[in-house]
């Protein structure tokens, strides 16, 4: 019997040379080059050795041409989304390859939506809803989210009257949420999808955090809810679970016929409907029983950082915690200790610690902060207890 790989998420391995954004990136938007970052939704935990053995396996061939989108790659997506989210996609047709998710939010504003029309969000959430909106010049309909017994909750009747407004055509639902780190609820996502289609609005379900999620919750996909069958469009991709965003390998599931032609063309009109030969040998590698016993202990790994995170912060008395039940991001409140570049300033230069500005994901995040967890606990424990101390 083969012995069971144990992963190692507590070594330190250094990102240097790598070009890195979450580091390279730090003069830029902090002004202090060595500050820890905690911002940008990359791990610094490694990607699992089968991935980088099936990299090296397919780099040692030294032609890189163009290559087919080859059955392995739909076999393999179509094995995890049944085998680890309970969706069976019945045809590989269904499946849109795609260099990234904001690339598929993006063209499917231009497909779904005209100059001028609106896309639904419920705010705060992560900022390429809005840029890629008005990028593509059209109106952001932002509904915010409740907070409701300390996590995010849908105002229904605010979001029914903001969907049936006649501009509305498209929505843009995180699902899992990023930054509330809400697992929707399979109640919640049947009201948001019923809403949408009595209004003719179509659902982009961005489930790119859907496979980092913690017991007792589950992840309930949009592809699962019957009342969005026919006008459901949902991402997924190896990046977060697998740490390898850099890999720009996604995919849409797309249901219906007819939105699924509509956004094949918008992908072929600027020749982005396929991915690179390395995020294929990625895909069909990463979404596998070992793929998936690596994420199993990821999860595991992530869900006590996040324990332990959440615990320390709540020990300042002064920051509110939205303690996640999905992704590897803590939302908090500093709002209480005064206007946000102060606090900005504190962080950076006196906790020495780079977290994701609550701006970022609307104005309904003003105040607040997102910590990336997923990072080895004996650096991420220490940032957090430096600013504990410093708001304590
Ligand atoms: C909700 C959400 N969607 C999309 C992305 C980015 O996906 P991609 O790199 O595939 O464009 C992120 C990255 O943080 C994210 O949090």
């Amino acid at each position: 019997m083969q012995q069971k790989t144990v992963y190692d998420f507590d070594s330190i391995i250094s990102r240097d040379e790598t070009h890195a954004e979450k580091y390279a990136a730090r003069e830029r938007f902090f002004g202090k080059s060595d500050v820890e970052p905690f911002w940008v939704a990359d791990m610094d935990l490694p990607s699992p050795e089968f991935l980088s053995r099936a990299l090296h396996a397919r780099v040692n061939h030294p032609m890189y041409g163009y290559t087919e989108q080859y059955p392995a790659v739909f076999e393999s997506i179509r094995w995890w989304m049944s085998e680890q989210h309970d969706v069976n996609i019945v045809s590989d047709d269904r499946i849109l390859l795609s260099p990234s998710v904001v690339t598929s939010i993006s063209l499917a504003i231009q497909a779904f939506t005209n100059e001028g029309d609106a896309v639904a969000v419920l705010s705060p959430v992560y900022g390429p809803f809005f840029s890629c909106t008005t990028a593509n010049g059209r109106k952001v309909a932002d509904c915010p989210l409740l907070v409701q017994d300390g996590r995010f909750a849908v105002d229904f009747s605010a979001f029914e009257q903001m969907v049936s407004r006649s501009d509305v055509k498209l929505m843009l639902l995180c699902n899992p949420h990023n930054p509330g780190g809400r697992s929707w609820n399979r109640d919640e996502l049947e009201c948001i999808a019923d809403i949408c289609q009595r209004n003719g609005v179509v659902i982009f379900s961005d489930e790119i955090h859907s496979d980092i999620v913690y017991s007792p919750s589950s992840h309930v996909s949009m592809l699962g809810i019957d009342a969005a069958r026919s006008n459901v469009i949902m991402a997924h991709s190896i990046g977060k679970t697998f740490n390898c965003s850099g890999l720009q390998a996604s995919y849409l599931v797309i249901p219906d016929a007819g939105l699924r032609g509509r956004l094949r063309i918008a992908q072929n009109r600027v020749h982005a409907g396929d991915i690179n030969l390395l995020g294929k040998t990625a895909i069909a590698t990463c979404f596998s029983e070992a793929g998936a016993e690596y994420k199993r202990q990821l999860v595991a790994y992530l869900h006590e950082n996040i324990k332990q995170v959440c615990g320390l912060l709540r020990t300042s008395g002064s920051i509110r915690v939205m303690e996640p039940e999905a992704t590897f991001l803590v939302w908090c409140d500093f709002s209480s200790h005064g206007a946000w570049d102060g606090v900005f300033r504190r962080l950076v230069h006196d906790a020495n610690v780079a977290l994701s500005g609550g701006s970022f994901f609307g104005p309904a995040g003003e105040g607040w902060f997102r910590i990336n967890c997923g990072h080895p606990r004996r650096l991420l424990l220490p940032a957090v207890e430096r600013i504990v101390r410093l708001f304590g």
